[in-house]
């Protein structure tokens, strides 16, 4: 059975004490619940990830960085690599965010040379995809997916793990989630692509998350889908007590 991963994504907020008490906060509530089967991810800024990291050592909580470089060192100036996320034991790292790709103008094959280092350095990559609501609109929806998931996957045997999150565009940070149906027909796609291309068991255990304004209200329903692994979450995972809302639901759904 696939593990439900709950991930919190915190993009460029929160200020050290404030992630201090957002750790402490979530720490104390997790270690007082019951679960096998749901994996709690935090995705905080790349300046709080060694504070991350020290409560991962105590607590069962996956810790991820929200980009990486595509190089390996050197000057580049700004850059993380992958070997220094792995230096802190970083377990996970989000790739291809919309975000990066809208404001860094991010490319397929500068995401698929970060996959490609993650692995090197044993961090588990977040693959994130989806499609604009132009997109949307002009119904190439399946077409961007599939040619993200190639661009992405490119010369990725999938021996290693990794995730991938469905996030359209037009759902992100707007409180326009994708029904789950809608959500399920691309969870459903995704899952399709990677049996054709590698092996059905490789597409039965891989991980797919949904993103785009998941919340404490529309989760159970985006949860029950066949192809639905759990969220990345950001604008309702900054308030602790709204997140560990979110961990609930799932260990109910999923345990
Ligand atoms: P949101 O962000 O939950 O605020 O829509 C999700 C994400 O961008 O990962």
């Amino acid at each position: 059975m696939r593990r439900t991963v709950i991930a919190g994504n915190w993009k460029m907020n929160k200020n050290f004490s404030e992630a201090e008490d957002f750790f402490l906060n979530l720490t104390e509530s997790i270690k007082s619940k019951d679960f096998d089967n749901v994996e709690v991810v935090i995705c905080p800024s790349a300046v709080f990830l060694e504070l991350a990291t020290d409560f991962s050592i105590e607590y069962p909580l996956g810790i991820g960085g929200q980009d990486v470089s595509a190089n390996v060192e050197g000057a580049y100036t700004g850059e993380v690599s992958a070997s220094m996320l792995r230096s802190i034991e970083v377990d996970y790292c989000l790739i291809g965010h919309s975000e990066r790709r809208k404001y860094h103008l991010e490319s397929d094959e500068q995401i698929n040379k970060k996959l490609h280092l993650l692995q090197e350095n044993d961090i588990t990559p977040i693959l994130c995809i989806g499609e604009t609501l132009e997109q949307r609109e002009q119904n190439i929806t399946k077409e961007v997916i599939i040619s993200q998931l190639e661009g992405g996957l490119k010369n990725v045997t999938l021996k290693k793990e990794v995730i991938i999150a469905y996030e359209p565009v037009w759902a992100i940070g707007t409180g326009r989630t994708a029904t789950p149906e809608q959500a399920q027909e691309i969870h459903q796609e995704i899952r399709k692509w990677i049996e054709e291309k590698y092996t059905t068991e490789i597409a039965e255990d891989i991980i797919v998350l949904y993103g785009g304004s998941m919340n404490p209200g529309n989760q159970e329903e985006l949860l029950k889908q066949p192809d639905i692994d759990g969220g990345l979450i950001g604008g309702a995972s900054l308030v602790a007590e709204k997140f560990e809302q979110m961990i609930d639901i799932a260990i109910e759904l999923r345990g």
